[in-house]
Parts: C-alpha cells; structure tokens; sequence
C-alpha cells in the first residue's frame, strides 16, 4: 500500500496543526500518511501518538505509531486528536490502493462518522478534534451531530470545497 503524499488537504489542516497545537497537549494524529500532521504537532509538544491502519506508514521519526482501524488498538485519551481521513464518495474506477487514502465509503463520510462515535471516548475534558473533509463528503452538521463545530478554514478548489473545523462532544 502506498503512503498518501502531501496534498492541498494535508497543507491546509498543518496550518491548523500549527495554529491549534498547545504545549501541554497530549496528541493522537489519526490517518497519519506521510506522518504531515504528526511531525507538525511535535514541533510544539513531544507528545504525539500516530496511528494509520495503513502498515507502510508506521516509521516516522522519534514518533510513536501505531498500526489501528481507528481506535481500534488505542486504549488512551488524548487533548487533541487531528484527522485528515479518506472523505470521497466511491468511485468503482479508483484503484484499491490509493482508495485506502482516499474513499471515506459509498456516501464519502462514513470513515468520519466511525471516528467521530469511537473519538469522543478519547478525548480529556476539554479535548477537542480538528478534522479536514470537504464539501464532497456531505454536510458536516448531519455528520457530526453530537458535536459542537467551529469552522476554522475553508479553501475552494476546483472540484470541491476544503474545510478545517475543530470538534468538541456536545455531552462533555
Ligand atoms: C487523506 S490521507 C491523510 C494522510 C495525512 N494525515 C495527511 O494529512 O496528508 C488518509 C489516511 O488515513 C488512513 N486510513 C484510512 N482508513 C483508516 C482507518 N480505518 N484507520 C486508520 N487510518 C486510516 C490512510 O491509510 C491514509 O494514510
């Protein structure tokens, strides 16, 4: 399986990273590819988790990674978890590979819509989540119902629209 290289979406979410990323922050970088997001947070704290379910992309410098469906191998919570996950619609002709990276499920959310259910019992109080997804992947207050969503970015590309909200569980 190939490592998702560095794209608009990547970019656009490490100024985010940049901007929201705090000293004392305990950070799980979710979806890690290239390892963009996770080597962003280190640069402010040093204590950053990485996880992909992707095994090609378990080697990045001095950070901890982690293979996991998700949550599915990660026990702690965290103050701030990033997530740039795989948001496109299905597409039959896209090859399994780089669908891995890319396809989020038949609607394009249901990746985000599994993170965000497992997510909240992750999170510290006062944790929040900075999540990437697109005007492609559907609305995202009918994704994330359970959250309160403060839009932090937003970049018009030519097939879409890109967005960075930051998430907290609207019961914490
Ligand atoms: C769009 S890429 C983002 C990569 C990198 N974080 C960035 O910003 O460039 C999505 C990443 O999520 C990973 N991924 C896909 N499904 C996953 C899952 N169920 N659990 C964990 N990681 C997953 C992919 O392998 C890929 O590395």
């Amino acid at each position: 399986m190939s490592i998702y290289e560095p794209r608009e979406d990547s970019y656009l979410l490490q100024k985010l990273v940049k901007l929201e990323t705090k000293t004392t922050d305990k950070v799980l970088d979710m979806g890690t590819g290239s390892g963009i997001q996770a080597k962003t947070a280190y640069e402010i704290t040093k204590d950053v988790k990485a996880v992909d379910i992707n095994p090609e992309c378990l080697n990045i410098n001095n950070i901890k990674t982690i293979q996991s469906d998700l949550f599915n191998n990660i026990q702690e919570s965290y103050d701030l978890i990033i997530f740039n996950p795989p948001y496109l619609p299905e597409d039959p002709n896209e090859p399994k590979d780089s669908a891995l990276a890319t396809t989020g499920g038949k609607e394009g959310h249901e990746i985000i819509q599994s993170f965000l259910k497992q997510a909240k019992q992750h999170l510290n109080k006062n944790g929040r989540i900075l999540l990437l997804y697109s005007s492609l992947s559907g609305k995202i207050e009918k994704i994330a119902k359970d959250y309160n969503i403060e839009q932090l970015a937003e970049e018009s590309h030519f097939m879409e629209k890109l967005y960075v909200s930051k998430l907290t569980p609207k019961s914490l």
